[in-house]
């Protein structure tokens, strides 16, 4: 019989609700269980998005659950959690998303599950963390959004710029999902040109407007929650990019938070790096070329996740 691709998401909130929306309307799952503390959101959900099927690209079997529906999903996708207010960081999430954390992985171990956690979750890093902590799954198997959203909006500010597709933009942000991140310039191209090349082509591209590209991407969030009140879309379409890559056996290579083991010469921190993902969850670790600035900010970035994670479990 042909293996049936099932999906828990645990939160029906704003990210939820939009990552389940692109689940459905690009045909990535077979299968959808909608878990909310919140039964008749969960529930609503999952009506409102039965009611699209007709002109979906197929049929997605899309359900409320429980969490012993996460017993044979092969992703539980974590969204729940307080999320940032305006003017709030990620990083003064943790100790009340440890908390609500600690509750939800207890809960779906205890279905039985033994697939791949992929969190959303803000602090999403420190997060990650605390899901392989607590699930005591391998490491690989515990995977956070990372960088990709942060990549992602890399990619479109540059491709903006230079007048190009983000798709043709080969850009990395790395580090912590949050104020320390960093961008890999030396490494990124713009359809294989190298990006110090491309700003030689023409006297208008100035290095400064660099930084303001890299200002932009790191405060995107910001911007956007105080317009809007929260992210959603871009770390939806983020988090259906990951899922496709596991479900697809994709091997694809994607900035999640992974856990390092000597990589970057960082130890026991999780962290967004660009990762080959694929059925087994986070596969193998990528380590890009960093110049010595590059070097500087992301073992500035590990050492802020790592001094929070010293003490989060406490
Ligand atoms: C953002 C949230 C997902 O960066 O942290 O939009």
């Amino acid at each position: 019989m042909e293996r049936i691709n099932k999906v828990a998401l645990i939160g029906a909130g704003f990210v939820g609700s939009s990552y389940a929306f692109a689940l459905m309307n690009q045909n990535i799952v077979d299968e959808l269980v909608i878990i909310d503390l919140n039964e008749n959101k969960a529930m609503g959900d999952a009506m409102d998005l039965n009611h699209g099927q007709a002109f979906a690209p197929r049929p997605t079997k899309i359900s409320y659950g429980t969490y012993a529906d996460c017993q044979d999903a092969d992703i539980v996708c974590i969204t729940a959690g307080a999320n940032q207010k305006p003017g709030e960081t990620r990083l003064d999430l943790v100790s009340k998303n440890i908390k609500i954390f600690k509750g939800i992985v207890d809960d779906v171990m205890g279905s039985g599950f033994d697939g791949i956690f992929l969190i959303a979750t803000n602090p999403v890093d420190i997060l990650t963390h605390a899901v392989w902590k607590f699930s005591g799954l391998p490491k690989e198997r515990v995977i956070g959004s990372g960088t990709t959203l942060d990549s992602s909006r890399l990619r479109y500010m540059l491709g903006d710029y230079f007048g190009v597709a983000p798709h043709d933009v080969q850009a990395h942000m790395i580090g912590e999902h949050g104020d320390t991140e960093l961008p890999v310039w030396s490494q990124a191209t713009i359809g294989g040109v190298p990006l110090a090349a491309m700003m030689n082509t023409d006297s208008k591209y100035k290095i400064e407007d660099l930084d303001e590209i890299y200002v932009n991407v790191r405060d995107a969030a910001y911007h956007v929650i105080e317009k809007k009140g929260a992210t959603y879309y871009g770390i939806a379409m983020s988090l259906v990019r990951v899922t496709q890559a596991i479900l697809g056996d994709e091997k694809a290579i994607l900035p999640v938070t992974a856990h390092l083991n000597g990589e970057y010469g960082e130890k026991d921190v999780y962290i967004g790096v660009p990762t080959i993902v694929g059925r087994g969850g986070a596969q193998q670790v990528l380590e890009l070329p960093l110049n010595e600035k590059e070097k500087e900010q992301f073992q500035h970035s590990a050492g802020v996740l790592r001094s929070i994670v010293e003490t989060a479990f406490q």
